[in-house]
């Protein structure tokens, strides 16, 4: 691969304890991921983006980080993740880790720290008073400590935010990024990245931040081959285009796309500003239908409001399974299709439903305990994936899973759905080994249709063309290689994607 792999790459996001189990005790684990490594080698990706693997308390699912310096005990040892990313290459696999900037674990040794010694506290947002912030997880922002001070956490009170005014944070992230690009690591995904300072009124995209990832980006080019990938949710496109300037981050997900109904001129307008954030700035766009904090596509697009919103408030309402499936499969192709870097979240690609059932004893987001129960949290897109066989745990383990898997998921294990040519593993395989000769890094062209369809070509000379109209449109001329649903002779039926060559 060459020294842009990550411009075109297929990311596939490993949520570590819901993956694989290898040692039977209910959560996924290293063993688990390095014995499914060739089913990863096979779907035809070209890097693993993995959550929090640090020791941490898991009162976020990982993303409370003890030590940024080790592995978290239930996922394995320090030893296990270096064979983990040597595996991973000699497969051509890159690796890349998530960190977590914004905030720590009160089990660190730096908060612990600051907790006994008042006069150790600067490296976290100690105040006598608290001002009227609300948690992102619901709730005060704000948590009392035992002699009367107050600390700030933007999610749970189990992760302090880092005071990035003090010197010591800033050395600390540089020393982890090079401790794991020293171990091989591929690059970073980075956690909450536009929250890392704060001012009295505000703590979203402070200026102060891009000087962070000015100097991370040296040290990532230090290594070369290396990628910075921002999480940076901002409606406001020319801020979140401030962060993908050559010297800061390569790229961040694009989560507009991730939130946009199932609506053809919405889409268009969203490739389009898409489009046009990234190609001036040389950025490559991403493309990104679901991770491991929104609902299941098969789930989002089958209700009557396909867009996706943080809160929850779509829980529960309706949704068509058949159709929510069609129009997932027809989702990949497009995001497959266009020009960039595409992410594929762990069971998209076996067309795995929301698990909106879940028992309420069971879940342990805290997004659900901070809400007092009035928002589900994201348990229903974690359930581990179902591997093979016909009851559960399907394969994921010996033990009993830390969430229970639905019994109808038999017919959606891994196995399953290797033997069905038709089916969603299929079309993602299929995609993703087409999409690696012609498809990837560079532009679009539109093709003229009516309103209800999208169609572009690319460089290569594929067509991709998406009906979302209600009835059937004919196809343009060319020779179909995939297509995310049945054909009916010349024109393509609703909720469908093509592929097509254009001929000479
Ligand atoms: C974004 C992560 O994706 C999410 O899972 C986590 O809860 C928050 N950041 C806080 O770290």
């Amino acid at each position: 691969m060459s020294q842009t792999w990550w411009r075109g790459a297929a990311i596939y996001q490993v949520y570590l304890r819901s993956f694989a189990d290898g040692n039977g005790d209910g959560v996924g684990d290293l063993a688990g991921l390095r014995s499914r490594l060739p089913y990863l080698k096979d779907l035809g990706i070209d890097a693993i983006w993995l959550n929090p693997w640090y020791p941490s308390p898991m009162a976020d699912g990982g993303y409370d980080v003890a030590d940024y310096r080790d592995i978290e005990p239930v996922f394995g040892t320090l030893a296990e993740a270096e064979t983990f990313i040597a595996e991973a290459h000699e497969l051509d696999i890159r690796v890349i880790i998530d960190v977590v900037p914004n905030h720590s674990s009160t089990a660190s040794a730096w908060f612990q720290q600051a907790l006994a010694d008042p006069g150790a506290r600067a490296r976290f947002w100690f105040r006598d008073e608290p001002n009227d912030w609300q948690s992102i997880f619901g709730g005060p922002a704000w948590t009392q400590v035992a002699d009367g001070q107050w600390y700030l956490h933007l999610f749970a009170p189990e992760q302090p935010d880092f005071n990035w005014a003090d010197p010591d944070v800033h050395r600390e992230f540089e020393d982890v990024l090079r401790f794991w690009f020293d171990r091989g690591v591929d690059g970073f995904r980075i956690d909450s990245a536009a929250l890392l300072f704060k001012s009295d009124t505000s703590y979203e995209d402070l200026d102060e931040v891009h000087d962070v990832y000015r100097r991370w980006r040296e040290v990532a080019d230090e290594y070369g081959e290396r990628v910075l990938i921002g999480e940076v949710w901002l409606p406001d496109q020319e801020r979140f285009a401030r962060y993908l300037r050559p010297d800061e981050l390569h790229t961040a997900f694009n989560f507009d796309f991730l939130s946009c109904p199932w609506e053809p001129a919405e889409l268009r307008r969203v490739i389009d500003l898409t489009l046009a954030t990234h190609i001036p700035i040389g950025a490559p766009p991403t493309w990104v239908l679901s991770n491991h904090d929104v609902t299941r596509p098969v789930t989002r697009y089958g209700r009557a409001d396909t867009a996706f919103a943080h809160g929850g408030a779509l829980h529960g309402s309706p949704s068509d399974a058949e159709l929510g499936y069609r129009r997932a499969r027809a989702a990949a192709l497009l995001a497959m299709a266009l020009p960039g870097c595409v992410y594929v979240y762990q069971g998209e690609e076996l067309g795995l439903p929301e698990v909106e059932a879940l028992p309420d004893e069971l879940r342990q987001d805290p997004m659900y305990v901070r809400s007092g129960g009035a928002n589900p949290g994201r348990d229903g897109c974690r359930v581990p994936l179902p591997w093979s066989g016909d009851e559960p745990p399907f394969g994921f383990g010996d033990g009993r899973p830390w969430l229970p898997q639905p019994e109808g998921w038999r017919k959606l294990t891994a196995e399953a759905q290797r033997a069905d040519l038709g089916s969603m593993l299929n079309l993602y395989r299929t995609a993703l080994g087409l999409r690696r000769d012609l498809l990837g890094d560079g532009t679009l062209g539109w093709l003229p249709s009516g309103p209800d369809v999208l169609a572009f070509t690319r460089d290569s000379g594929l067509t991709c063309v998406s009906n979302l109209g209600t009835g059937p449109v004919p196809l343009p001329a060319g020779t179909v290689l995939l297509a995310s649903g049945p054909l009916d002779d010349a024109t393509l039926p609703p909720d469908t994607t093509a592929w097509l060559t254009t001929p000479a």
